[in-house]
């Protein structure tokens, strides 16, 4: 794992930024992996102005993201599609054929997971997956305890995960109890990992991640395992972490 540490939560999302923005422009038919969630706005934003500026071409790209609730629509404004469109695809010269996202109203779930992976294999698999963390550790919707073997599936959410993402909806009450998420194998399976987190809330599960034995318990310890992960962290994130400043802090 190589680990930056950043000074702010915008240095995070710039870097980051720059990152995927090199391997668009190395590669224009790039496999791009996306999470949804408060971490990577700023740098979807990024992206964006990056864009606007002519450096970045999404013409060619294809996106998969990680996961979208149970039972909500694309036009439901707490749906993850919407969230994407709204953030990030509106602005750019993406195919809007090449965004795929699960679909929660499926009728018939299953079938949706495997269409799912059916789609990131078609595709070539996902080159570059943006990450984020939950307080929990889980990455993706792969809740504590769930099997490091599952590709694409439907996930219960966490209690801890439906009171984090009650922020984004009207009531707790409303947040749903389900989702379809990308399994732990899914986001292995992908080239390189980039995860980002911001925030003293987010530090623990990142100790766990990076120095913590491999557990279940802790869905992101398993990228101890993946051969490409950059984890790029602002330095309230990394404040369980030991290390020099000097040396990391960018
Ligand atoms: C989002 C996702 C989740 C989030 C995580 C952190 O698509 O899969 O794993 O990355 O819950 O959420 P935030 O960024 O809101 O703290």
């Amino acid at each position: 794992m190589k680990v930056i540490v950043t000074k702010s939560k915008e240095m995070m999302s710039i870097n980051a930024a720059h990152i995927l923005a090199s391997k668009i422009m190395e590669y224009p038919h790039l496999v791009l992996g996306l999470a949804t969630g408060s971490t990577p706005l700023c740098t979807y934003h990024e992206l964006i102005k990056m864009y606007n500026n002519g450096i970045l071409d999404f013409s060619r790209v294809t996106t998969f993201n990680l996961d979208e609730y149970v039972g909500l629509d694309d036009s439901s404004p707490y749906s993850y599609r919407f969230y994407m469109q709204k953030e990030f695809f509106d602005y750019i010269n993406i195919n809007q054929k090449k965004i795929n996202i699960p679909y929660g109203i499926a009728e018939d779930l299953t079938e949706e997971t495997k269409r799912y992976e059916k789609a990131i294999k078609k595709a070539g698999g996902i080159d570059v997956q943006l990450l984020g963390i939950g307080r929990n550790g889980h990455i993706g919707f792969n809740e504590p305890k769930s099997n490091f073997e599952t590709l694409t599936h439907v996930v219960e959410l966490d209690k801890q995960t439906i009171e984090d993402n009650a922020r984004f909806f009207d009531s707790r009450q409303q947040v749903p109890r389900k989702a379809i998420s990308m399994g732990i194998k899914t986001i292995m399976n992908s080239r390189k990992v980039i995860l980002l987190a911001s925030g003293e809330n987010k530090a623990e599960a990142v100790k766990k991640m990076i120095y913590g034995k491999i557990d279940p318990n802790l869905q992101a310890s398993v990228l101890q395992l993946h051969p490409d992960v950059t984890v790029i962290l602002d330095k309230e994130a990394a404040s369980q972490l030991k290390y020099t400043e000097e040396n990391w802090i960018i």
